[in-house]
């Protein structure tokens, strides 16, 4: 049996393989309220029956402002937890893991879709003023307010109710979004991050916000899997890094954090990004290492063999996969095959299971 397709435990939750969908934004909640549709059902659905151990959902925001686009989903009301629930349902039943990427996009919510336009959406077409850690503003979007300390408190309250929420709706593991130039990077950061208060200036205080909100999670969900997104380095001198992203998961794995799930960059717009295959493998590996905790690697992880190597260096856990799975939705079964695994297929797929008659 190879380790990709071997189960592995996180706290009581068996997840039946390590090849896992990766966050990808669909942009497609047409309502503009942030309520899931046919289109996630069939997406996240799609990939489930397909034999991914764990399905997860796009960047999901924990109030409105958190989202990143219009378009994007919420978990802040109950319209959108019933209308995730109709998806949770069909990824459980489909022997996948429902998970969900709880996400605050601060000086980056508001913007266009790729295919509505570029920048940030103006006020009176369905756009918001955007804050942040400070009052720096992300290359060609909207300038953001900085935060009042006094906001920050609602914040983790609303980071909270998300991950109720969350349970609720029938999600099973839950990862916060830290990665990416989002808000909680944003803080995280010292290129984004200018604070002269508790929340800026050494890597402790740039960390509180993380902490406190994977603690008020951790604290809501009781024994449920929490992932948290780190980017593992803005790829500019004197920006957020390897070192700092092994010190605060080390943290947030004492906090209550039980795997790290490790990509790069998104902090500033024309980072030069040095991509290939498995080019975060490294990141990966030297977060579990610094840090002891399970990590996940991503990013160019495209075929079974790479997957399986990735995973026998040792040092990491999972792999997630995003464009592949795009591309190829039913990857994992084939994956299987090439590695000589027995996987169960859909009993309707039965039939195109290999070798052929
Ligand atoms: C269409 C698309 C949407 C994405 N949306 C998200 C997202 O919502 N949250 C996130 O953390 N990463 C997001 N990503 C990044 C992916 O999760 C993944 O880390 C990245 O694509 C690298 O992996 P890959 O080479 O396997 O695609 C997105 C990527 C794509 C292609």
């Amino acid at each position: 049996m190879s380790k990709l397709f071997s189960a592995i435990k996180i706290r009581d939750l068996e997840i039946k393989n390590r090849l896992w969908v990766s966050p990808m934004c669909m942009y497609s909640c047409e309502n503009q309220v942030g309520v899931v549709g046919d289109w996630h059902l069939v997406h996240l659905g799609a990939r489930a029956i397909c034999g991914a151990g764990l399905v997860m959902s796009e960047a999901t925001g924990i109030n409105p402002e958190g989202r990143i686009s219009p378009w994007c989903p919420g978990i802040w009301n109950s319209e959108q937890v019933e209308a995730w629930s109709r998806i949770t349902k069909f990824i459980s039943a489909s022997g996948s893991v429902p998970a969900i990427q709880l996400a605050h996009a601060g000086r980056k919510g508001s913007t266009f879709r790729a295919w509505s336009g570029s920048g940030s959406v103006p006020l009176d077409q369905g756009g918001w003023e955007t804050y942040s850690a400070s009052a720096k503003t992300f290359e060609g979007y909207q300038a953001p307010r900085e935060l009042e300390l006094s906001e920050l408190s609602v914040l983790i309250a609303d980071f909270k109710a998300a991950a109720r929420n969350a349970l609720d709706a029938g999600f099973e593991v839950i990862e916060i979004h830290a990665a990416h130039g989002y808000l909680l990077h944003q803080f995280l950061s010292p290129l984004s991050n200018e604070r002269t208060d508790e929340y800026g200036g050494s890597l402790e205080n740039r960390a509180r916000l993380l902490l406190e909100v994977v603690r008020a999670v951790r604290e809501e969900i009781g024994n449920t899997p929490l992932l948290v997104r780190f980017s593992a380095t803005d790829y500019i001198p004197g920006g957020w890094d390897q070192e700092q992203t092994n010190q605060v998961a080390a943290w947030a794995f004492e906090a209550g954090a039980d795997l790290f799930d490790i990509s790069s960059g998104g902090l500033v717009a024309g980072a030069k990004i040095p991509t290939g295959p498995g080019y975060q493998v490294p990141l990966s590996e030297s977060v579990h290492q610094a840090s002891s905790a399970p990590t996940s690697a991503v990013g160019q992880i495209t075929d079974a063999a790479q997957a399986e190597a990735v995973l026998q260096s040792g040092d990491v856990e999972v792999v997630m996969m995003g464009r592949q799975l795009l591309r190829d939705p039913y990857f994992p079964l084939r994956a299987a095959h090439e590695l000589g695994d027995e996987v169960s297929w859909p009993v309707q797929y039965e039939r195109g299971k290999w070798p052929t008659a």
